[in-house]
Order: C-alpha cells, then structure tokens, then sequence
C-alpha cells in the first residue's frame, strides 16, 4: 500500500547552523526557510536524488515541535512519511486493522500543498507516520 519514501523530518533546535551543516558539511541541495503556521513550524527543505530531509523548527506556541524538543534538546528524527496513492482508501484499511490515525481522523493539507494524515506512534514501533497522497 505504502510507496515512495516521500520525506524524513528531522526536528532541529538551531534552524541556521542545521541548514548551514547540511549545505556545507554535507554538501546537500538545501532551499529557504519557509514559514507553515498551519503547522506549527519553520521548514528548510533538503532535496536529496532519491527523496528529501525536511527540518523542523517550531513556529507559534502551539508547535509540536517545541514539545519535542522539550524531551529531545539536541533534535531528532520527528516523522517518516510514505507516499499512498489514495489517502481515504489508505485510511480506512488502516483503521480496519487497529491502527490509529491522529487527530479527527480528517486528512488535512500538509506542508506540500497535498492530502495528509499521521499514524498514532505507539502503532509503528515508535515511529510517528506521515502518510501523503500523491
Ligand atoms: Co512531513
């Protein structure tokens, strides 16, 4: 069900000195800060041949991120998200089988303009799960 690695979201304390390290120590493809108040978050996109890193850094009061990084202060891995070709169908088999969605359950418009919704962590071993339509 699930295809391409759409993106991996990397929640950073210092915005600059990530996207700085990325271009410079690592060389990468690396576009502007961009504000998502939707979201909660200040984003720089890394663009990679195969699939993109995406840091976060908290926007707002209300951002997930700032609590993440309450629990994590040097950063880390925030989500994973995977390509599905129909969001709703996505969902439903998912919620037929125990997982659970986060949220109303809604897919709301992510940080890409596109259809998405996130899987409960506790479901995949740890791992928060964006899922984006494509
Ligand atoms: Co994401």
């Amino acid at each position: 069900m699930i295809g391409r690695l759409n993106h991996i979201a990397i929640a950073v304390p210092d915005l600059a000195a990530a996207a700085a390290q990325y271009a410079g120590m690592l060389g990468a493809e690396v576009g502007p800060p961009q504000d998502e108040p939707e979201h909660g978050v200040t984003v720089v996109f890394v663009s990679l041949p195969n699939t993109k890193v995406e840091l976060l850094y908290p926007l707002g009061p209300d951002s997930p991120i700032a609590r993440f990084l309450e629990k994590s202060p040097s950063g880390g891995i925030h989500h994973v998200c995977y390509e599905v070709d129909d969001i709703h169908d996505a969902r439903d088999r998912l919620v037929t089988q125990g997982a659970r969605i986060l949220g109303d359950g809604a897919p709301r418009i992510g940080a890409h303009g596109k259809p998405v919704l996130f899987l409960h962590p506790k479901d995949f071993n740890g791992c928060l799960i964006e899922l984006e339509q494509v």
